[in-house]
Order: C-alpha cells, then sequence, then structure tokens
C-alpha cells in the first residue's frame, strides 16, 4: 500500500513538474480570451438566476468571479483598448449596489446595461456576431440558485 501510495505521488510530482514540447507550463499558462469569454459567459447566466431569485450571496460571488475575468482579459489581452474595458465598469459598480441593496428592481436594470456593455465591446471590437441576450432558462440543472433561506 505504502508502495503504490509513494508511486501516486512521484507520478502526479512529475506531471506538475512536466512541460510540453512547446515549453508550456502550468506557470506560464495563459488562457485564450475566447476561453476567458467562455466562463464569463457562463457567469452572466448565473449571475442573472441568483439575482431573480435573490439569493444576494451567489450573486455577489458571481459578479466577482466576472470582474475577475474582466481583469484577465485585461492584463492578458492589453490589445483590448480600456475604452471597451470601462464599457462594463458603470454596470458592474451597480449590480454592486443592487445586490448590496438587495434590490432586484435595481438588479435587473443593472443587469440589462451589463449585457448590453458585453455587446457594446464585441460590436466595437469588430466581434458584432457574438450577442449576448439576458438568459430565460437556465441551462445548469446541476446547480441550484434558489437561496438556502427564504429572501
Ligand atoms: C472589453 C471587451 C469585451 C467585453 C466587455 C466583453 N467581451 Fe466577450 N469577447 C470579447 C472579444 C475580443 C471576444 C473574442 C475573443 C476571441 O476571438 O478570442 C469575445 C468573445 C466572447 C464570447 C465568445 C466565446 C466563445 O467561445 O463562444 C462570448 C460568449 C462572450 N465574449 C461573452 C461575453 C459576456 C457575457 C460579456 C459581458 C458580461 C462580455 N463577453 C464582455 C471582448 C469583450
Amino acid at each position: 500500500m505504502l508502495i503504490v501510495l509513494s508511486c501516486a505521488g512521484a507520478i502526479l510530482t512529475s506531471f506538475a513538474a512536466a512541460e510540453s514540447p512547446g515549453g508550456f507550463s502550468r506557470s506560464n499558462y495563459i488562457p485564450h480570451l475566447g476561453d476567458i469569454m467562455g466562463a464569463t459567459q457562463l457567469r452572466h447566466i448565473k449571475l442573472s438566476f441568483a439575482g431573480k431569485l435573490r439569493n444576494w450571496e451567489l450573486a455577489a460571488y458571481e459578479l466577482d468571479q466576472i470582474k475577475e475575468s474582466f481583469q484577465d482579459a485585461a492584463t492578458l489581452y492589453p490589445g483590448i483598448p480600456v475604452t471597451d474595458m470601462t464599457i462594463v465598469a458603470e454596470p458592474v459598480r451597480r449590480l454592486g449596489e443592487a445586490i448590496q441593496a438587495k434590490d432586484p428592481r435595481k438588479f435587473s436594470a443593472a443587469f440589462v446595461e451589463l449585457t448590453a456593455a458585453c455587446n457594446g465591446c464585441h460590436q466595437a471590437i469588430g466581434r458584432g456576431f457574438i450577442v449576448i441576450k439576458v438568459p430565460t432558462s437556465s441551462p445548469f440543472s446541476n446547480q441550484t440558485f434558489e437561496p438556502a433561506t427564504k429572501p
């Protein structure tokens, strides 16, 4: 048993240190902008349902995730004009306020603004064919969006 465990440990260690032929390692992995955006799209859906169902804790979490993705996009892809990045700053701020105030009306208004800002950048950056909209149904049957206790 001990041998098996230490063996597994060695395999894991060598896996962690492994580099692909292109010199690609865990420490210099840079996600593609399209992948950062794909994750943002999922969070956009989750944020929408968390807000709709007044799960403010989850909404705050998903908003943070979106903010981090935007930060990553701006840092890793400085080719994105700053003006396009600032498009989202105001709606993100308003969403934060709505979540703190636990105000569903303010939340849905700010969510529409955020969605327009997503498209604003896509249009400005020559990706106007990527059109984001407020989701109407959740594709996540494996996650609960209702708050644990009634809001
Ligand atoms: C500052 C600019 C900018 C903002 C803001 C922005 N995007 Fe994007 N988005 C891009 C760019 C550029 C691409 C194309 C990436 C590529 O071609 O690699 C993209 C691509 C996408 C894609 C396509 C990814 C795929 O694999 O299908 C989705 C989905 C997406 N964005 C969602 C969003 C959502 C949702 C928001 C708002 C919450 C948002 N984006 C805000 C610049 C932006």
